[in-house]
């Protein structure tokens, strides 16, 4: 399966969206050096994943140009650059056709430890004979200004939500997957304008095989350059050793109750020996023992205990691994449960303050705090000054303890997170 960030790369100037003024410029200078008028070199700078790289493969494409290209760290390999500066300074031949030269990511270099490379640079510019085109993040790093004197700066800019979205939808509906339009909307809002991040977010959800609808965004919309659920899935079931399953769920943007929603609804897809299904699942319920245990009495040592009962149990549940593609699905009947649904938004809107007076990512508070804090939460001070801190409502509080809000805890604990708050005020003044 291709990357769509590849499959749909655009072959023509036309076909890449957004930066209409951008595209101007370049189109004329392409269409000079056609008619037998050398151009400036192009520097195209800015954001991320805005199409910059992609402008000069479908300039190539389009004007029937030879691309050769160099990443701008390359330039420490002076074999690479030779072949550049071969390539750059050779005029057009009487048969051959154009190249173009790009050179990737120039901010990239450090102006003193690469200078050697800055200098290679220049000279490819000073002695190109052919169309080159730049590409940076920052026009303003100090590895670009000695090349500024030689190039045309031509600025990119992040491309309109309405104009991704309606672009994303277009891919959709190629790959023939169903779609709310709220949720390609959702999407492309995220990715603010980066066309790169926003189709691998795309894709990713796209490979769960079902309607993308806004919870799906939200809820599995995590890019999976780290482990994802499949891969996870996919270790664990075909599987024949024991695994230390803290190894494996580490990196997954998911809390432990839904991960084994994942493998419970996936059990029966993977296993076809009724007796392989009848063993897996009670190996499940026996996980859920020390689960319920960890909610009744937060002791969070049986959360490694239950993972374990649960990896290795399922594991060891089959005769031996299928050698088969199995298609794993999203737990589809979590949907219906709305309560779940409430308290998964809950936890991400506790985990993303919480993330903001640790310094963490959300994931990483959902990962490698949540499991902690109600831990924390038993020494009063240190729970005062996470609830003062976080702004913490009695409800997420409450949350925290897996108990309701009219817990005389939950009240406590609010109460010495108040002292806190005026402490803090009194010795400010
Ligand atoms: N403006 C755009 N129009 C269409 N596709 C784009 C655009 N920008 C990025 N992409 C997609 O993202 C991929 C990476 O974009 P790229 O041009 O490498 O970004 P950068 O601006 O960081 O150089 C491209 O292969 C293409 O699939
Ligand atoms: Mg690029």
């Amino acid at each position: 399966m291709a990357l769509w960030t590849y499959k749909y790369r655009p072959k023509r100037l036309d076909e890449i969206i957004g930066n209409e003024e951008a595209k101007q410029v370049v189109r004329s200078w392409a269409e000079s050096w056609k008619n037998g008028n050398p151009q400036k070199p192009l520097l195209l700078y800015g954001p991320p994943g805005v199409g910059k790289t992609a402008t000069a493969y479908a300039v190539a494409s389009e004007y029937g140009w030879d691309l050769i290209e160099m990443n701008a760290s390359d330039t420490r390999n002076r074999e690479a650059v030779e072949r550049v500066l071969g390539a750059a300074s050779q005029a057009v031949s009487l048969f051959g056709g154009r190249k173009l030269i790009l050179i990737d990511e120039v901010d990239g270099l450090s102006p003193k430890e690469d200078a050697g490379g800055v200098k290679a640079i220049v000279e490819i510019l000073q002695r190109a004979k052919n169309p080159v085109i730049l590409t940076a993040n920052d026009a303003w790093s100090p590895s670009v200004t000695p090349l500024k004197p030689y190039v045309r700066l031509v600025e990119y800019r992040r491309v309109s939500p309405t104009q991704l979205a309606s672009y994303l939808m277009k891919i959709l509906e190629r790959e023939g997957i169903p779609y709310d339009k709220d949720a390609i909307i959702y999407l492309a809002r995220k990715e603010s304008g980066d066309v790169r991040a926003a189709l691998l977010d795309l894709q990713a959800v796209a490979r769960y095989g079902i309607k993308i609808t806004v919870d799906l965004v939200r809820d599995l919309g995590f890019r999976d350059r780290e482990a994802n659920i499949f891969e996870v899935l996919a270790k664990i079931f075909k599987s024949e050793a024991l695994i230390r399953p803290f190894i494996l769920t580490a990196t997954l943007d998911m809390d432990p109750e839904m991960f084994t929603y994942w493998v419970v609804e996936n059990i029966p897809r993977e296993y076809e020996d009724p007796e392989e299904v009848a063993e897996a699942f009670r190996w499940v319920s026996r996980s859920d023992v020390f689960s319920g245990r960890i909610i009744r009495r937060q002791y969070w040592g049986f959360l490694s205990y239950s993972q374990e009962l649960l990896v290795n149990g399922v594991i060891i549940a089959k005769k031996k691994p299928y050698r088969k593609f199995t298609r794993y699905s999203f737990p589809t009947w979590i949907r219906l449960l709305s309560k779940f649904r409430e308290r998964n938004q809950k936890r991400r809107e506790l985990a993303a303050k919480l993330g903001k007076v640790f310094h963490l990512s959300r994931r990483r508070i959902l990962s490698d705090v949540f499991p902690f804090l109600p831990l924390w939460m038993r020494k009063r001070e240190w729970a005062a000054e996470i609830i003062h801190r976080a702004r913490l409502t009695d409800e997420e509080v409450a949350l925290i303890l897996g108990t309701d809000p009219s817990d005389p805890r939950v009240k406590e604990l609010m109460s010495a997170a108040e002292e806190a708050r005026k402490h803090h005020l009194r010795s400010r003044s």
